[in-house]
């Protein structure tokens, strides 16, 4: 594992960036897997900048999104294919036909799930993969206990992601206490993954996550058996590995 350390979110954001425009000038046909949240947003930002100054084009890629709340609509302004149209396919030169959000209105959302890695696998696989990681360790909404050998399924959300999540809702009780999300199985087929974190709030969960034990009740902790991830994260979320001597 690979760990990038940034002073700042802004610093994150932009290596980050880097390393994705890297991999579409190389493949630019690339199978990307995003992530929606705080974290990515400024990351976003520099890739529409690399594509506003002819950098990279994101005409031939396909990408795959880790998860939706269910029963939000894509015009709902809370729910992920909102968020990732706003955040970056809006800007960018991106065929929307070939974005790809789990369908959290599916009628039958284990059926929507597997056709979900079925896609994954019929485009080839993804070839970066990007996360976020949450409090409680959750990649996607794995949350802790998800089984290592999930596929795309739906999930009830925890407390503490639904603790978290609520603020960004009008009132908090708007917010879904469930999601489709792509399973751990389907985010380790990933052939690179790239996780990035920022802020104080993730100092714990970092450590525990990359140095603690491989634990279901840590679902990030899997990646530590991925044979190629990079992780970007900023002074303040690095607070405890450094205090620990890690790196
Ligand atoms: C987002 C996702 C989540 C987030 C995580 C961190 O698609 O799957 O796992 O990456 O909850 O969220 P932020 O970045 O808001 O701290």
């Amino acid at each position: 594992m690979n760990i990038i350390a940034t002073k700042t979110k802004d610093e994150m954001a932009s290596v980050a960036a880097g390393i994705f425009a890297t991999q579409i000038a190389e493949k630019p046909d690339s199978v990307l897997g995003l992530a929606t949240g705080e974290t990515p947003r400024e990351m976003y930002g520099e890739l529409i900048k690399l594509y506003e100054a002819g950098a990279i084009s994101f005409k031939d890629i396909v990408s795959f999104n880790l998860d939706e709340y269910i029963g939000l609509a894509p015009e709902h302004d809370q729910s992920y294919r909102y968020y990732m149209n706003d955040a970056l396919f809006n800007h960018i030169d991106i065929d929307k036909a070939h974005t790809h959000v789990p369908d959290g209105m599916a009628d039958d959302l284990e059926a929507e799930g597997r056709a979900y890695d079925d896609q994954i696998r019929d485009a080839g696989g993804i070839d970066m993969q990007l996360l976020g990681i949450g409090v409680n360790g959750h990649i996607a909404f794995n949350e802790p206990g998800t089984d290592f050998a999930s596929g795309t399924h739906p999930v009830d959300l925890t407390p503490s992601t639904i603790a978290v999540n609520s603020q960004y809702f009008a009132t908090p009780q708007e917010m879904p206490t469930t999601a489709l999300t792509m399973g751990l199985a389907s985010i380790m087929g990933a052939k690179k993954i790239v996780l990035i974190a920022s802020g104080p709030s993730k100092a714990e969960i970092l450590d525990e996550a990359l140095f603690g034990p491989v634990t279901p009740e840590v679902p990030a902790s899997i990646l530590q058996q991925h044979p190629d991830v990079t992780v970007i994260a900023d002074e303040e979320a690095l607070r405890v590995i450094h205090e620990k001597d890690r790196l």
